[in-house]
């Protein structure tokens, strides 16, 4: 049985035509680091503190554990409903020491359990040593985790973090996101994390919940998401992706576009469960929608590939080349995106010639 439990849940805020959140149903297993990832304004904050209590739902029903903390007849208050938050700006007391600010919610504990839990999460984030400083005598990144440790502390079914990375500078970002991971696993704990940065969400979960205007567009694991998007948005919001209609030919696998024919992936790839599968195809209209990730599309000797184009901008990134290809003759359409190796030369105004890996590519709804 799933630990965590949202079922149609919508919040209509007073002053607004649009739900904040659309009925949204979600299921959470024990032990999941889940995130979820959207744009500013789909209902992410929101959706974390209805799950917290911070906030009430219109309708809907909320399941923690065995218990339901809310639905049309009650609504646990935020301190039952065994939840640790982590703020956005970390929300520690300055005035405390690091030890106290994580005791501070221990309040029920016997003083010396308070102690000894403290000391026990100041070591499994790996700041045993510093309880007796403030705040303002530790790094960012060891505000942080002091944070951590204070809503892991009273041993709380679910953790929940908002924003956890975006006050973090570039490289101490990329080792908070392993950090807090690290913890969050070697604590067992049940982690719901919100993010608009596709990086954060892939690098730290199980599973990433997409959301736009409210609605959740898909749920998978990184690695379904990147390689099956369900639809034109997930494609664009997770990666770049260059999205091509066409004309599908359903017995041969293929779809005519304005580039020439692409073909599908041909026998069930592994990681897809959902609309890439050529096999499932059978009944879908006529014409499609394709989302191919530029890493699909592979550079090869002049004339050897089957589409080729001119190149019309080059962005050098240090992993890799990003190449915007045209083409058509048409000026007016969109390049399309293409990776190449950096040790490779390729002028401006030259034309490659490439070939489309089909496991890069996905029909997309
Ligand atoms: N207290 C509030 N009153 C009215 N509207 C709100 C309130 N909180 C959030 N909203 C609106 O709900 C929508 C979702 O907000 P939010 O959950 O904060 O998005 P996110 O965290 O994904 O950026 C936004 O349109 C926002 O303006
Ligand atoms: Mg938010």
């Amino acid at each position: 049985m799933s630990f965590i439990k949202l079922e149609q849940i919508t919040k209509l805020f007073h002053d607004s035509l649009r739900p904040a959140v659309d009925s949204l149903d979600l299921t959470i297993e024990r032990g999941e680091i889940i995130t979820l990832l959207g744009p500013s304004g789909c209902g992410k904050t929101t959706t974390l503190r209805m799950l917290a209590g911070f906030e009430q739902p219109s309708t809907g029903r909320i399941t923690i554990g065995d218990q339901v903390v809310f639905d049309n007849n009650k609504s646990l208050p935020p301190e039952k409903r065994g939840i640790g938050m982590v703020f956005q700006d970390y929300a520690l007391f300055p005035h405390l020491t690091i030890e106290k600010n994580v005791m501070f919610g221990l309040n029920k504990w016997k003083p010396k359990d308070r102690k000894e839990r403290a000391q026990e999460v100041l070591d499994l984030v790996g700041l045993g040593d510093f309880g007796d400083r403030y705040p303002s005598q530790i790094s960012g990144g060891q505000q942080q985790r002091v944070a951590l440790a204070r809503a892991l502390a009273p041993r709380p079914h679910v953790v929940l973090m908002d924003e956890p990375f975006s006050n973090l500078d570039a490289g101490l970002r990329e080792k908070m996101r392993y950090d807090v991971t690290n913890i969050l696993r070697k604590a067992n704990t049940t982690a719901i994390i919100v993010t608009h940065d596709q990086k954060d969400a892939f690098a730290v979960s199980d599973r990433v919940v997409v959301m736009k205007d409210g609605i959740i567009q898909q749920v998978a694991s990184p690695r379904e998401m990147y390689r099956c998007p369900k639809n034109s948005f997930v494609a664009q919001f997770v990666g770049k992706t260059n999205l091509l209609t066409g004309k599908l030919e359903k017995d041969k696998n293929l779809v005519q576009t304005t580039i020439g024919t692409v073909c599908l992936p041909l026998q069930k790839n592994q990681v897809c469960e959902t609309s890439c599968l050529s096999s499932e195809i059978e009944g879908m209209c006529e014409t499609v929608k394709l989302s191919i990730r530029p890493e699909g599309c592979q550079i090869v000797s002049e004339g050897k590939g089957s589409y080729f184009g001119t190149v019309e901008r080059v962005t050098y990134s240090g992993e890799y080349q990003e190449l915007y290809v045209n083409l058509q003759s048409d000026k007016s359409s969109e390049p399309m995106v293409i990776y190449a190796p950096v040790d490779q030369d390729i002028e401006l105004g030259s034309v490659v010639s490439f070939n489309i890996k089909s496991d890069l590519v996905c029909l997309v709804e």
